[in-house]
């Protein structure tokens, strides 16, 4: 939509008031790998992978399965579940720090993949954040009246970038994709992001600069202990933060996603917000391990099927991770 403005001044766009989760929608990489097959990579033993991060299972892209492919599964399921045709996108937002190549974004793929027409159509690079960084951006664009309809995804393959004979970081990572489609509302259904960066700890996880003519693959380094003080402290005041922005106590909430990196660090958010036992905790990580940006909308997805969270409910979300990078808002479930 477009606000006319007086003569001699720039017309300029206006959106729907509010902008509302419309679908959710999640691809799961079909291999399982349990921690008895991660330990014939890594020393390590399945009682030590549960004790520290809950992780029972995880699972693996099979050849087949690409961050492409997964993409526009997550996002056929989403667009289904809003009700809407591909073509009804007018944007694509895809957060993946896997797509292994510059350029076409993975984006402009689904968005070719599923026949969306020509949608404004773009990558971001943001970890874990991911998802939340897209809600944030989506719901920007719907209510500037820069787009209607929104398909915001997160979609990794981890498996891929990961050291299998790192026993720091082996045992954690994941493959899916999270899709949602973010649209026009007549109420308000998504708070204010609260978002941003620790850019002097860019190292604490990060993969090589990708040098031509280097042999060696460019793997996820990273400095957990770090990443783990940061995410119970700085984060968990972020999260309370997001309430607080929505104008929410924390009796008013009805569930709580975390980004899935580890069910300690969740356990220790859990007692920094203070949250009532009544509100629905996800624990998606058990069996599908660490799968950054796709964490947070497969654990919705999840929430939403097994009957655990329900349509309309309140939801707080929060991602963090490498760059450092952080992002979280309270959402009504679609
Ligand atoms: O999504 C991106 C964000 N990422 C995260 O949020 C990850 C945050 N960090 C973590 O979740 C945790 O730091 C890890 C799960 C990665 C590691 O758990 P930790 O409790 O921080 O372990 P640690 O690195 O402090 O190591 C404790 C001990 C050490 O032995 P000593 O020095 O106490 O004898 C390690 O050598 O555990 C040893 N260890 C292992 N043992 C068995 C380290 N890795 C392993 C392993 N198996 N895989």
């Amino acid at each position: 939509m477009t606000a006319t403005a007086p003569a001699g001044m720039l017309t300029t766009s206006q959106g729907a008031q509010y902008a509302r989760l419309l679908g959710v929608g999640g691809y799961r990489g079909s291999r399982v790998v349990d921690n008895d097959e991660m330990c014939t990579w890594i020393d390590s033993s399945d009682e030590w992978i549960r004790q520290r991060t809950g992780i029972v299972e995880r699972r693996w892209a099979t050849e087949d399965e690409t961050p492409l492919s997964m993409a526009a599964a997550a996002a056929r399921k989403a667009l289904d579940r809003a009700g809407l045709a591909a073509d009804q996108v007018d944007a694509v937002i895809c957060s993946t720090v896997s797509h292994f190549q510059q350029t076409p974004s993975l984006a402009v793929l689904v968005a070719d993949e599923l026949d969306c027409g020509t949608p404004a159509a773009f990558d971001i690079s943001a970890a874990c954040a991911g998802f939340s960084y897209g809600v944030g951006m989506a719901e920007s664009l719907v209510r500037s009246g820069a787009a209607i309809n929104v398909l915001v995804i997160g979609v990794e393959t981890l498996s891929r970038l990961t050291d299998l004979s790192d026993r720091s970081t082996a045992f954690l990572f994941s493959d899916g994709a999270g899709a949602v489609v973010v649209g026009p509302s007549d109420t308000p259904a998504i708070g204010p992001v609260v978002w941003g960066s620790e850019p002097g700890d860019h190292e604490v996880i990060q993969t090589r600069p990708w040098e031509v003519g280097n042999p060696e693959f460019p793997y996820i380094e990273m400095e957990g202990q770090k990443v783990f003080r940061w995410a119970t402290t700085a984060i968990a005041d972020k999260a309370r933060e997001c309430l607080r922005v929505a104008g929410l106590e924390p009796e008013q909430l009805d569930v709580f996603i975390p980004h899935q990196a580890n069910n300690r660090i969740t356990d220790s958010m859990l007692r920094h917000l203070k949250l009532p036992e009544s509100v629905t905790v996800s624990r998606d990580i058990t069996h599908m391990g660490n799968s950054s940006a796709a964490s947070i909308p497969l654990a919705m997805e999840a929430l939403l099927e097994s009957g655990e969270a329900t349509s309309g409910q309140t939801a707080l979300v929060i991602g963090f991770g490498a760059g450092l990078v952080f992002a979280g808002q309270v959402l009504v479930l679609p």
